[in-house]
């Protein structure tokens, strides 16, 4: 009898929070998948240039036959984990029962000791660390930020000029550190994946004709005070998403199927047109999306997420 590989990897999910994850878009999302792919139910090639936690490719994973996928960030910290996951779970589910264990059996007070003492650690391993190379430290490194980013406060990723971790502690009853079932998933999801550490121009190379690429950047900022933009040490500026429109335009040429999305800059200023004129011609949706990223709780709740695709939904 044939195993069907794909039974085995239902449910792996981001194992990361992310600032930014889809996981509240992806119905909006998967209603946008090309009718071609729908169809075959198979993706020849999956890119996403801009991963984070990953929540349209691991979704996409449980549904669709992926041959190949090559996931990029610019973040090398979230690269070493997806690599770690793909290489070697079964010590990183190791190393995460031990600091799991080492966490829970403390005192809140002391827990909070232990969260600023792992933290220390992560960022004085930084100056030495080899982030090009695998290496056996790639395996403890992967266990600290999983445990900061799901003891830390509000799960952020967040990094000063130095590139230093500084999130600071958050307080959870009970964390749950790591899901070993879901870690082993990832890693199952992870096979015939090129997990890349780059700008997300490195991935134009790859593009074939019918090739399914997803880009989800980061975000204009939505409110003059919103800083959620600032995900790598000098941000993602406005002419970033200029080049990320030029790029759309290369891999459109080649005939590759583009879904992106982003924050709708309508929702501060009716006026506001940039992305309606950098993707001019092809196919705009705004869609209503729940995100909490403003500081003042009356003006959260409902706002559009923008959906770009270069072909007809
Ligand atoms: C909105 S988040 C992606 C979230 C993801 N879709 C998810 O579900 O978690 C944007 C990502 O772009 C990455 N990024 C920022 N600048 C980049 C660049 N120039 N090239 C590639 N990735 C970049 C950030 O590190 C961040 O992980």
């Amino acid at each position: 009898m044939q195993i069907n590989p794909k039974k085995k990897l239902l449910n792996a999910r981001p194992f990361l929070k992310w600032v930014g994850g889809k996981t509240q878009l992806l119905n909006e999302l998967e209603k946008r998948i090309p009718d071609q792919i729908r169809e075959k139910k198979t993706i020849k090639k999956y890119i996403e240039p801009y991963v984070g936690g990953g929540a349209l490719f691991f979704y996409l994973k449980t549904k669709y036959d992926i041959k190949d996928s090559y996931l990029f960030d610019i973040n090398k910290e979230l690269i070493v984990a997806y690599k770690t996951i793909q290489m070697e779970s079964k010590a990183l589910i190791d190393k995460l029962e031990e600091i799991e264990n080492k966490h829970l059996e403390k005192s809140e007070e002391n827990r909070k000791e232990h969260y600023y003492e792992v933290r220390n650690k992560f960022n004085r391993q930084i100056s030495n660390f080899d982030y090009d190379n695998y290496n056996e430290n790639w395996v403890e490194r992967t266990s600290f930020l999983i445990f900061l980013n799901k003891t830390g406060f509000n799960g952020l990723f967040r990094q000063n000029q130095k590139c230093e971790f500084n999130v600071p502690f958050g307080r959870y009853n009970n964390p749950k550190i790591y899901d070993e079932k879901n870690i082993i998933a990832v890693s199952e999801a992870l096979r015939n994946t090129e997990i890349i550490c780059g700008d997300f121009t490195e991935s134009e190379k790859y593009v074939e004709k019918e090739s399914f690429i997803y880009f989800d950047p980061p975000y204009r900022p939505i409110s003059k005070t919103s800083n959620f933009t600032t995900y790598a040490k000098n941000g993602f500026q406005e002419e970033d998403q200029i080049r990320l429109s030029e790029l759309f335009k290369k891999m459109d040429k080649k005939g590759a199927y583009l879904m992106l999305s982003n924050s709708d800059p309508k929702n501060e200023d009716i006026d506001d047109d940039f992305f309606d004129e950098l993707y001019r011609g092809h196919n705009i949706e705004r869609v209503p999306a729940k995100r909490h990223i403003n500081c003042d709780a009356s003006k959260r709740g409902e706002i559009n997420e923008l959906i770009i695709t270069n072909y007809p939904i």
